[in-house]
């Protein structure tokens, strides 16, 4: 088996996530990326994000035990059509459902023997944005977060981020290598720029709690996630 390598894909990339969204698939950037999964997969783990499966159905239901069922029944809608991409291009995708495969007391736990024997036995694990229970309740666990736990436990050498957006762009370029240094800067400099989101600092400050890894940050198209997969350089490397 290759070196174990993570890929997310945003959800903002295989659904649409536009303002008034429901539920709704963004099918030929699905394919797109699948496609381009198909190609390498060997030693890959595969986290997909909620999109418009996640969000607007926690801010129309909640978190209620109610609430939260329909959360998770959504992302197991989106899993299903994710796997099922997979598997027309005969990727043996195995669905893992972090609602209950994870559990949260301070820290995430799971069965990492799960996903280490789905590797060994042929399988690409796909796991997604969800819904927890933690020691407080039911919380969002959001795809980034399982990405960092994963990389850390089962200690992955090269992690990618797919996007819908070309990196971490400030003053309108790709910033090709970014150091935790950087992010402070880009804050207060930043900060009032419409091209660095407060969505993309809290990503790559997530990026910073990996350590001595191959961390990218980049658009999630064809072309992009294969140079990922071939070991090549793309988008914004974090280095950590
Ligand atoms: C969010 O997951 C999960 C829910 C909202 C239930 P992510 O945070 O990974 O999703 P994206 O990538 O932002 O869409």
């Amino acid at each position: 088996m290759n070196e174990l390598r993570i890929l997310k894909i945003g959800g903002s990339v295989i659904t649409d996530k536009r303002e008034g969204a429901f539920e709704k698939l963004n099918e030929s950037n699905l394919e797109e990326v699948c496609r381009a999964i198909s190609e390498d997969w060997s030693g890959l783990i595969v986290v997909h994000g909620a999109g418009s499966f996640g969000h607007p159905h926690v801010r129309r239901y909640g978190l209620s035990s109610h609430g939260a069922s329909k959360v998770h029944l959504a992302c197991l809608r989106l899993s299903e059509r994710f796997c099922s991409t997979l598997t027309e291009f005969d990727v043996p995708a195995m669905p893992i459902h972090p609602f209950c495969f994870f559990r949260k007391d301070t820290d995430l736990m799971c069965d990492l023997g799960h996903i280490r024997r789905a590797l060994e036995n042929n399988f690409l694990p796909v796991l997604h944005g969800d819904v927890i229970i933690g020691a407080d309740g039911v919380e969002v666990l959001s795809g980034d977060d399982i990405v960092v736990y994963l990389a850390e436990k089962l200690n992955v050498k090269r992690v990618g981020f797919a996007t819908d957006v070309d990196g971490v762009i400030f003053g309108g370029k790709v910033i090709k290598r970014l150091r935790l240094g950087d992010i402070e800067r880009i804050r207060e400099e930043g900060g009032r720029r419409e091209d660095v989101t407060g969505g993309m600092i809290k990503k790559v400050k997530r990026v910073f709690e990996m350590k001595n890894k191959k961390v990218y940050i980049f658009r999630g198209c064809y072309e992009n996630i294969r140079t990922f997969l071939d070991g090549g350089d793309i988008g914004t490397e974090v280095i950590v």
